[in-house]
């Protein structure tokens, strides 16, 4: 059995009087998507920037991709693709400049060929040379998942990753996750959309004010956040 790609004991996090994050312990399973839901302000963003080393617990024991942070937060990030409310590309950069620079940070072997492929995948190839500033809200969530996929990485974290896109791109995210998950790799999605849960996750945690307030199959938390049980 392979090492867990994420192990969380006791994940603690607060912002000054306020416990964001109330000792979270949980893992996520290479091969599987795990799903984070939770109403606004329960702490999935919190528990995402941490796992993806842009910020830190105060408590608690975490392995991402089997390194240990916060000391490993280099070898992490090699390990990741993150997608966050930021589509982190520089926005004066065409959306493939900024894509060669993610691939030459990352040793991206024949970057031109993967850049073009991933642009083409996700419909960007016609606006690929163009600067990122010009883009869509839908057009730059694409770009971001482009990025979070360039280098291959063993675990995706992404964020909302929906938000903006249109039904095509929904059904590509979907697609994209679930080859993720096949081909071995892990992901953890945090989303509000159930319907994504339902589409690619594996599992999911229910967060509530900082707490896990449920651990389970996805379609059992689903099931029990439809039905108003854990609402
Ligand atoms: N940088 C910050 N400074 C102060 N409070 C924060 C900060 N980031 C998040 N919080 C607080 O932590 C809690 C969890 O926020 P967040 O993780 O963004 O929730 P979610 O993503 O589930 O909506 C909220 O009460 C929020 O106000
Ligand atoms: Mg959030």
């Amino acid at each position: 059995m392979s090492a867990p790609a994420v192990s969380a004991r006791g994940l603690a996090k607060r912002f000054g009087p306020r416990e964001a994050l109330r000792g979270l312990t949980f893992d996520a399973e290479p091969g599987r998507c795990l799903a984070v839901v939770g109403h606004n302000g329960s702490g999935k963003t919190t528990l995402l920037r941490i796992l993806a080393t842009l910020s830190r617990a105060d408590a608690g024991e975490l392995s991402v991709a089997g390194r240990s942070l916060p000391k490993e937060s280099v070898a992490v990030r090699a390990r990741i693709g993150v997608v966050l409310d930021d589509a982190l590309l520089p926005s004066d950069l065409s959306l493939a400049e900024g894509l060669r620079m993610h691939a030459d940070l990352h040793g991206v072997p024949s970057p031109e060929a993967r850049i073009a492929e991933l642009c083409e995948r996700f419909g960007l190839a016609p606006r690929q040379d163009d600067p990122v500033r010009t883009f869509s809200r839908g057009m730059l969530q694409r770009a971001a998942l482009c990025r979070a996929l360039l280098h291959a990485p063993e675990l995706l974290l992404l964020d909302e990753p929906s938000n903006g896109l249109d039904a095509s791109g929904t059904a590509l995210l979907d697609a994209e996750i679930r080859a993720h998950c096949a081909r071995g790799g892990a992901a953890v999605l945090v989303t509000h959309d159930l319907e994504r849960v339902a589409a690619c996750a594996d599992r999911a945690l229910h967060l509530r004010s900082g707490r896990i307030d449920a651990d389970g199959p996805a379609a059992d938390v689903i099931r029990a956040l439809r039905g108003g049980a854990a609402a």
